[in-house]
């Protein structure tokens, strides 16, 4: 080949690929939007693009659809974020849908909705994220229908202007873009600009704030419930103002959820940093933080007398990299042994932080609180089965143990 031809080659090869790899969509993810049948579609482009694409249930049959973009700028580079919201979609359906030349798939949960499996963790990251290649490979798999994420995403979705954050996603976009990833923030989302990478990369269920920080959905069996604990973190940076408002919707949220246990008979929640823990650092979630989130201080309500006031079943936190189940507790009152939690009559806190963070080696304190029933800091993540409207199942996957059950109750 002469080289001017070669430079033409070189030329039409850079417009077809090049372009595409500078404009194409990535980051492509979705999300429950205000139920398991209305799902978010997000995706981000360097480039002004349409926030359109194409789905239906099969490939030879998609209909058009435009939602809306949102541009921002962090750190001198500006990021489109398109979202489409697919609305009332059939239960039981694998559903197709194309953003550019790009077809990802995704299928809905049933109608009947009873049982389902959730995969939680907290504190996975970038560098050190352990648990990253099991969760994709088993997300494909289908052994969970979505994934909740409970703060402390990529370590830090800001990095780098925000090109850690990009690579994040890019990097769990396989099974994201498959199945539901349900997210709050960690104080590693505090990108001292009021979580900007945070709100603009994710669509959560519009039912608290507009910023993904608080919100709840009903899926099947199950009344789930999303907060913010770096209101409380980051209060002397951001005021009290967050703390309250989230407080007030909390309050009407869980009585609403809680006189609505004939439809719906569970209530769980998640948060980031944890009311009740035994490890080394931060010892054991007495510290003054801890106690402002779980009991209040200074006029400043705490989140706990809401859970027990409306017999809230599940607490997830992470924060402190290990994994911890809790035996029923409230208020510092524990009930022990394996029959407490047969119709336990406090809620029961799951620990689980320790999918990967960016720092390894969290220590325990020597002797473990008295409502600490189990501790491990292996690398790994919880897998929750809602088997029906009166059992539940959570195991704890161990990536030092090759994927293996090292608790489950
Ligand atoms: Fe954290």
């Amino acid at each position: 080949m002469k080289q001017g031809d070669m430079k033409k080659l070189l030329a039409i090869l850079f417009l077809v690929f090049g372009v595409q790899c500078l404009t194409g969509p990535e980051q492509v993810h979705i999300a429950f939007y205000t139920s398991p049948w209305d799902i978010s579609v997000t995706w981000i482009t360097f480039e002004d693009a349409d926030p359109a694409l194409s789905y239906g249930t099969s490939t030879a049959s998609m209909q058009n659809i435009t939602g809306t973009t949102n541009t921002w700028k962090f750190g001198g580079i500006i990021r489109h974020s398109h979202v489409v919201i697919l609305n009332s979609l059939k239960p039981s359906s694998q559903y197709y849908y194309q953003i550019g030349s790009r077809v990802f798939t995704f299928r809905t949960l049933s109608a009947n909705l009873k049982s389902y499996k959730v995969c939680v963790f907290g504190d996975l990251g970038v560098y050190n994220g352990r648990s990253t290649q099991s969760i994709i490979n088993n997300g494909i798999a289908g052994k969970f229908d979505f994934i909740v994420h409970i703060g402390d995403l990529a370590y830090d979705l800001h990095s780098d202007n925000g090109k850690l954050g990009d690579q994040y996603m890019n990097t769990l976009e396989p099974v994201i873009s498959r199945i539901p990833y349900m997210v709050i923030a960690g104080n590693h989302e505090n990108d001292n600009a009021n979580f900007t990478n945070f709100k603009n990369r994710f669509v959560m269920p519009p039912t608290g704030s507009d910023d993904n920080q608080f919100y709840s959905i009903d899926i099947g069996p199950v009344h789930w419930v999303g907060l913010s604990t770096e209101y409380y973190g980051f209060e002397e940076q951001y005021g009290n103002t967050p703390t309250f408002t989230q407080y007030n919707w909390l309050t009407k949220d869980l009585e609403a959820a809680n006189k609505n246990r004939d439809n719906v008979p569970w209530i769980t929640l998640y948060q980031h940093r944890p009311f009740y823990c035994s490890v080394e650092e931060g010892a054991d979630c007495t510290l003054y933080e801890n106690v402002v989130l779980r009991h209040g201080a200074l006029g400043i309500p705490g989140l706990e007398q809401e859970y027990i006031k409306n017999s809230v079943d599940i607490g997830f936190a992470g924060h402190m990299h290990a994994y911890e189940r809790m035996w029923p507790v409230a208020d510092l009152k524990y009930y022990k042994g394996e029959e407490a939690y047969h119709n336990p009559v406090a809620p029961v806190y799951i620990l689980t932080g320790s999918a990967g963070c960016h720092s390894s080696g969290m220590k325990f304190s020597p002797i473990p609180m008295p409502w600490s029933a189990h501790r491990s800091d292996d690398y790994g993540y919880t897998v929750m089965t809602v088997a029906n409207t009166t059992h539940i199942l959570f195991e704890q996957i161990s990536i030092n143990k090759n994927g293996g059950v090292i608790d489950s109750v």
